[in-house]
Order: structure tokens, then sequence, then C-alpha cells
């Protein structure tokens, strides 16, 4: 594994593969691993990949206070350490909020995005103050809070048991203040609908069919707010729509970043 200390934050990540560079934005929850099956795919069809784990998430140090803007700042300076002037980036969910940081940091450095599972909005009133609830409890309660909240919600219902366990212990590997400093940087980020109508590089934007967090409607909006972008909706996955269904969004995002130009 890589590493870097930006100005801001430290953030450690896996380089893997070899051709164009394409960055692998996790969903919270989770960390870097989130990202194996893809990782072992595009490998496979010449790309290389970088697979960061967001702050206080996998073997990323923990830091209070951080914000996704300064996630985008780190990812720019990882892809400057890394030699890779222009890159395409994939978020799933938390990481579709840092793919729109980046893009909005740097236009000129995304080669492409992959937008998954994801929405442009800010929180609303209620969604910041469930988030905020949400921070109480894991303070007070500590991971267990995780698997009845988030668990659920992340895989689709008739989600093998051995998914749903790998998933919990990614969860349960976090501590509880890293989580609740992501919660606070989820509740507290931009709007990035201003940014949709202006985005010239090429989107695919991928929704999963029973996702019950960012709905397959609330995805197809999304696309329709980017001039250009594509749209896929992955078959029989819920939210962590790449572990539900991982052979069809393999071949959605291979497609798309192969007709990359
Ligand atoms: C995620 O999967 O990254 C989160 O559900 C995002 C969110 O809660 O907004």
């Amino acid at each position: 594994m890589g590493s870097l200390t930006p100005d801001t934050l430290r953030l450690r990540y896996t380089r893997t593969g070899g051709g164009e560079p394409v960055v692998l934005i996790h969903a919270f929850p989770m960390d870097h691993t989130l990202w194996d099956a893809q990782v072992r795919y595009l490998e496979e069809r010449s790309y290389l990949l970088i697979a960061p784990d967001l702050p206080g998430f996998g073997q990323s140090t923990e830091s209070q206070g951080w914000r996704l803007a300064e996630v985008a700042a780190a990812l720019l300076e990882i892809a400057e350490t890394e030699g890779m002037d222009r890159f395409g980036a994939v978020g799933l969910s938390m990481g579709t909020y840092a793919a729109l940081e980046l893009y909005r940091q740097a236009p000129d450095r995304v080669a492409s995005l992959v937008l998954a599972n994801g929405r442009a909005r800010a929180d609303n009133d209620a969604e910041r103050e469930a988030r905020t609830r949400l921070i109480a409890r894991i303070r007070t309660e500590g991971l267990a809070v995780l698997d009845e909240v988030m668990l659920p919600r992340l895989v689709r219902p008739g989600t093998n048991l051995k998914l749903g366990e790998r998933i919990r212990q990614t969860m349960h590997r976090n501590t509880p203040e890293a989580i609740a400093h992501a919660v606070e940087a989820l509740r507290e980020r931009a709007d990035s609908t201003p940014l949709l109508a202006h985005i010239k590089c090429p989107v695919l934007v991928i929704a999963g069919s029973d996702d019950p967090i960012t709905t397959a409607a609330d995805c197809r909006e999304l696309a329709d707010a980017i001039p250009g972008a594509e749209f896929v909706e992955i078959p029989d996955a819920g939210h962590l729509s790449n572990l539900d269904n991982p052979a069809a969004f393999n071949e959605a995002v291979g497609t798309f970043l192969d007709s990359v130009e």
C-alpha cells in the first residue's frame, strides 16, 4: 500500500495493474476492499487501479472534522504522486460525493466519471437531523448501531449470508469515532446540483434495481441532469450494487471505460 501525507489528510491506497489510470472511491462505511472484484476485473482489461481508504476507514488514519472537499484535494495529490495527469474516477455513494468534488476542483484532470448509487444534492433538514442522531447513537452504543441501521439497507433483501457477513466485518474494522466523523462529513457535504449541467467529460450513472437509499429513480434523475450521461440499472442489486451483482457492474463499468477516448 502506498501512502501520502497531504497538508490536510493522510490517505492510504492500493495501486494495482497498469494502463489508463482509474481511481475507485468507496462507499460509507466500507473501505477500499469494496472494490476487490472490480480491481481484479479491470486489471485484466489493462487499467491502473488506485483504491484509497477514506479518512478513518481501512488503513487510513482517523481525522476529526474532515470534509469531502479535502478528500478530493488529497486524491489529486495522490494522482500527482503517481504521475497521473488525467484519470477516470469511479465512486459509489459517498464515493460519488467525492468524485463530484474532484470534478469541481479539477475538471481538466478527470477523464471520465462513474457515479454509482449516488446523488448530487446536499442533505435536507430531516436527513441532517437523522445524521446528527446517528452520530450520537454511534458514540453511546458503538458499532452495533450500524448492524441495525445500515446493514439491512446496503444490500437487497435476500442477499446471501456470506456477503452480509463480509460487509458487517468490514464495517466493524472501523472505530466508532471514525464512523462518527464520516457521518459528519456526509452531513456537511456541498450541494453538487449546480455543477451537473457543466460536466463535460463522459459520465456513466449506475443504479441498483432494489436500492432503498438512492433509488433507481434518483439515479435516473442524476443522469438526466448531466449532458450526455449514460445510465445503467444493475438488476438484482441493492445500494452496494457492485457487491450484489459484480458481473453486471463490471460489465457496465468496463464497457464504459473502454469507450472513453
Ligand atoms: C454510502 O453508501 O456511502 C452512504 O449511504 C451515503 C449516504 O448516506 O449519503
